[in-house]
């Protein structure tokens, strides 16, 4: 637990490291023109040997013991006219030279006014996956001061800041957890420990309700696979709500493609086909904790995707939960399929929009790279709703097209639809499938299977499962209140 308090003007501060903005080409950021004060040449200097100007994504480390109350100062660049996720990845490059002190005074949310941004990049920046190492490392920041704001300002920050970061955190350790020790059952367990905590309902559809649920893609999926699959279904039902969203997530715990096998490499990475549920998941508890005042529910179809005796063989026909029926020619298309019970039962209850989270394609990152993720939707405000909360939220999504005249991608011979199409437009025809079970509610669809693994370390990004959809989400819910 790091601890946040409001502190007094930057003259009279102390603490282990003092994080100060520098606003391009040496442009000095509030705080930073009062260490330029007090160091004078020494500074300058420093600044010339390193060759730091204050671009964005610099961070220059002072040792100042003896001159200042500070251990060392860190000048972060922002740049110029930095918005608020320039402030945030500012904040989380210099959090990640802090992990071995314990306090640190900042004045990087006097550049534009965004505490919360600040303190977001901070803590996301602390995180660290490390209960498989022998050696662990975890980060040593116990207190964050910011500077020159008043009391009320700062708590309420960091009431929003630590219940976002708690949020991703969650997810990204669920993303990380290897896929035997994280079987379906585990994340119902985890999902019915999180309603206790944050006071949400909960139910949880097992394999023995399946068929009474009409699952039929949940039990064409869950086939081969020997660990029971599950329907997670949390809701956050306030008094008097201000509208009703359901949010849905895929939740492949492991995707081996099922008969239709991945090749080794294509399935390193297949332990994080569940993102989208850990995002449902994480995305619910932050609602729970700020008790936000729209009705929300959030889905969650979870199971393995494994080749076996008992597997779902290509040319199967299935029945999701709406009664259309698709033939499942290539059973490593699976997402959709899961996706296609959730979709019909949330569309049943007519919220106001539906938006769902899935790592459902290769092909969308090979379009938009591994740190955008896909947006389709079937109106223009669904769109629009999910594009404002994520650009608010500082995630980036790329609206893409849903062609009527790409339907007939999906069109099997013998079925309403298949589950595959050509290969072109992979992303597309995927969307064009969840299209068909969400009937005529606002929909929208983020493909993550770029950004739901960050590539790299950088700013307040950490290799490996990152909780991208979290933020979209939860200013999406908080916008819906508004
Ligand atoms: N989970 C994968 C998509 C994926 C691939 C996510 C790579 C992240 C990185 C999904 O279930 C899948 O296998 N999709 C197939 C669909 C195809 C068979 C129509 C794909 O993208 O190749
Ligand atoms: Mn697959
Ligand atoms: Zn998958």
């Amino acid at each position: 637990m790091i601890e946040i308090n409001a502190g007094g003007p930057v003259a009279e501060a102390s603490a282990d490291v003092l994080v100060v903005p520098v606003l391009g080409d040496r442009n000095w950021g509030p705080g930073a023109d009062w260490v330029a004060d007090q160091l004078g040449d020494f500074l300058t200097d420093y600044l010339d040997e390193i060759d730091f100007e204050g671009k964005p994504g610099a961070v220059a480390s002072l040792p100042v013991r003896d001159r200042l109350p500070f251990k060392r100062v860190l000048l972060v660049g922002l740049g110029q006219d930095p918005d608020a996720e320039q402030v945030r990845q500012g904040s989380g490059s210099a959090g990640k030279k802090v992990t071995r002190d314990a306090s640190v005074a900042t004045t990087l949310h006097l550049v534009g006014g965004w505490p919360v941004a600040v303190l977001e990049g901070l803590l996301l920046s602390q995180y660290r996956f490390d209960k498989y190492r022998t050696e662990k490392k975890p980060s040593k920041l116990e207190q964050v001061t910011l500077l020159d704001i008043d009391e009320a300002t700062a708590a309420a920050a960091a009431f929003r800041a630590t219940i976002v970061a708690d949020a991703v955190n969650l997810a990204r350790d669920l993303i990380n957890e290897p896929p035997s020790a994280q079987p379906p059952s585990t994340l119902v367990k985890i999902a019915y420990r999180l309603a206790g905590e944050v006071d949400l309902d909960i139910t949880v559809f097992d394999p023995d309700n399946f068929e009474d649920e009409r699952f039929g893609g949940l039990i064409g999926v869950a086939a081969g696979s020997h660990q029971p699959a599950a329907m997670i279904v949390m809701r956050h039902e306030p008094p008097d709500p201000k509208g009703h969203i359901a949010i849905v997530g895929k939740g492949i715990v492991f995707d081996s493609g099922g008969l239709s096998l991945k090749p080794p490499a294509g399935m390193e990475s297949m332990k994080t086909d569940m993102s989208g549920a850990a995002v449902v998941m994480a995305t619910m508890q932050a609602i729970g904790a700020l008790k936000i005042p729209v009705r929300v529910v959030g889905v969650a179809p979870v199971t393995e995707n494994m080749p076996g005796g008992g597997a779902q063989r290509p040319g199967d026909v299935l029945t999701p939960r709406n009664g259309k029926t698709v033939e499942v020619l290539n059973t490593d298309a699976e997402g959709r399929l899961v996706l296609a019970d959730a979709l019909s039962l949330v569309a049943e209850e007519e919220p106001d929009l539906i938006v769902d989270a899935a790592t459902l394609t290769g092909a969308c990152p090979v379009a938009l790279g591994e740190k955008i993720a896909g947006l389709w939707g079937n109106t223009d405000e669904a769109i629009e709703r999910v594009k404002s909360a994520a650009a608010e939220a500082g995630e980036s999504v790329w609206h893409m097209p849903l062609p009527s005249f790409y339907r007939k991608n999906i069109d099997s011979d013998i079925a309403d639809m298949k589950n595959t199409g050509p290969r072109y437009g992979g992303s597309i025809n995927a969307a064009l499938f969840l299209k068909e079970f969400v009937g005529d509610v606002p929909w929208a669809h983020l493909d993550i299977a770029g950004p739901a693994r960050w590539p790299d370390d950088e700013h307040y990004q950490v290799k490996g499962g990152s909780g991208f959809g979290v933020r979209t989400l939860i200013r999406l819910i908080e916008k819906a209140a508004e």
